[in-house]
């Protein structure tokens, strides 16, 4: 019994593997033996067991290491790819890249065994296709890939109010102009105003939302003479007819290192302070909390300049918290969502503030502070090649239960507008991030970003006149 069963499993695996390799995915899943691709300054290997097939592939230590699956499909077709692997060494990520084009970066949690992830969504051309797995992190195991056509996404269902019950009417109407726009346009968003300008220029189109940073308001480089025009511009943005968001690279208040490696304005980073978050909140009565509160309530000295002058804020703070290389996500996840409670509490109820939306900007289950304190959820993507960012808008629709609008908060490289569609990856906005991507033509060429801001799909400055009514 156990030999036939063994003969009948062999014959289907030889069965499955003949017609899989050179053939197209029809509709169930397809799976692809890394070791039976085109391997570049990659190799085969045995070592780890759990593999399927006659092994895995693995020595992604170059940059340029890859694999390159060849899938050829009847017609033009949207499935989910899956990415079995190992990353026995620790966490790691990879990066797939569709066709020669867009790039998504997959992220490996680690684990001693072979196990499967999901890899967000592709779309196969009618014809040749190719999918590369290629480097980024390396140090990681590949087995094989799967295919399943993808389902088409439900309706949305997203929470017809703000979380703060005394939020202002600016706010209010900002929160149902964006559930408008939710899933059938994306908002073109850039992080800066005179990068916004440059666009204008380069485009004739200007971005429909400004992002601002209240880093400079941090009292540790005020007190190191910084000034700051951030709430000016965001203003000014809004004086035009356009929508604010705001964060905040928090300086630390206390224990910035100021070396040569690491000087007093890198202060946000983790590496650049010893400031420690955990046993600053574990101390409530100690110096370090109160000069905590010091700095929030500075913020909110500026936040109230945005809120007299009429400006509903997508307030995104404590941002890329999962990341830990801010120091408010050094120490893990419960002094991250701790502080974001301290940070709820003090500006909306004890300043009330009432025109802030606020904008929770890390995937992890564990990093979320709950629905209560959220009111949209982001995420930071910085992959090449104008893509639709699938993965993580997928996973942030996990995270919510599709209850949360959905925010590209900071990107590298603006999403192609068909991309998006194709991918019904809906996307409440993009921002993209200043100098050295906004201005890079290896993250967004003049012609891209023509094509972008000239879309029926991307709504401009022009095209959002009028929201608050
Ligand atoms: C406050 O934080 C600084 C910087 O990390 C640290 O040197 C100091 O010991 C802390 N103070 C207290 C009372 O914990």
């Amino acid at each position: 019994m156990v030999k036939l069963l063994d003969i009948g499993l062999f014959a289907l695996a030889l069965a499955s593997s003949a017609v899989a390799k050179p053939c197209k995915p029809r509709d169930g899943p397809v799976t692809y033996e890394a070791e039976d691709a085109i391997l570049t300054g990659t190799t085969v290997d045995t070592a780890q067991a759990g593999y399927t097939g006659r092994g895995y592939v693995t020595g992604f230590d170059e940059g340029s290491d890859k694999i390159t699956f060849q899938i050829s499909s009847a017609t033009t077709k949207l499935y989910d790819l899956s990415i079995r692997y190992a990353a026995i060494y620790g966490d790691k990520r990879t990066n797939v890249v569709l066709n020669n084009g867009a790039v998504s970066e997959v992220f490996f949690p680690a684990g001693d065994s072979f196990t499967s992830v999901a890899a967000g969504q592709v779309l196969l051309n009618a014809g040749q296709n190719t999918i590369d797995i290629v480097n980024n992190w390396g140090w990681y195991l590949i087995d094989s890939i799967t295919l399943t056509p993808s389902a088409p996404r439900p309706p949305h269902d997203i929470n017809p109010n703000l979380n703060n019950p005394n939020a202002d009417t600016n706010a209010k109407k900002l929160y149902s102009y964006l559930r408008s726009v939710y899933g059938n346009k994306i908002i073109s968003g850039q992080q800066e105003l005179h990068h916004a300008e440059w666009i204008r220029q380069q485009t004739g189109k200007t971005p429909a939302l400004v992002a601002v940073d209240l880093m400079d308001y941090s009292p540790s480089r005020v007190e190191r003479g910084t000034t700051s025009h951030a709430v000016e511009d965001a203003i000014a943005h809004h004086n035009a007819g356009g929508i604010v968001s705001v964060l905040w690279h928090w300086n630390a208040p206390v224990g910035l290192y100021d070396t040569e490696e690491n000087k007093w304005w890198s202060g946000f980073y983790t590496r650049a302070t010893d400031f420690d978050i955990a046993a600053t909140l574990a101390n409530p009565q100690g110096a370090n909390y109160t000069l905590l509160i010091r700095d929030i309530d500075a913020i909110a000295v500026q936040l109230k300049r945005l809120e007299a002058a009429g400006v509903p804020v997508l307030w995104r703070p404590l941002h890329e918290a999962e990341g830990g290389w801010f120091w408010w996500g050094a120490k893990g996840p419960e002094p991250a969502k701790q502080l974001w409670d301290i940070l709820y509490e003090r500006l909306t109820v004890h300043h009330g503030l009432d025109n802030l939306i606020w904008v929770w900007n890390s995937i992890l289950e564990d990093w979320y502070p709950g629905d209560d304190t959220v009111d949209i959820l982001s995420a930071d993507v910085y992959a090449q090649g104008n893509g639709p960012m699938s993965t993580q808008y997928n996973e942030l629709i996990a995270l919510g239960r599709d209850k949360k609008m959905i925010a590209a908060a900071e990107v590298g490289a603006a999403p192609l507008p068909g991309l998006l569609q194709a991918y019904q990856a809906n996307w409440l906005w993009f921002a993209v991030w200043g100098d050295d991507f906004i201005n890079n033509p290896s993250w967004n060429t003049v012609a891209v970003l023509n094509e972008i801001y000239n879309s029926d799909y991307v709504l401009t400055l022009d095209e959002i006149q009028g929201w608050r009514n």
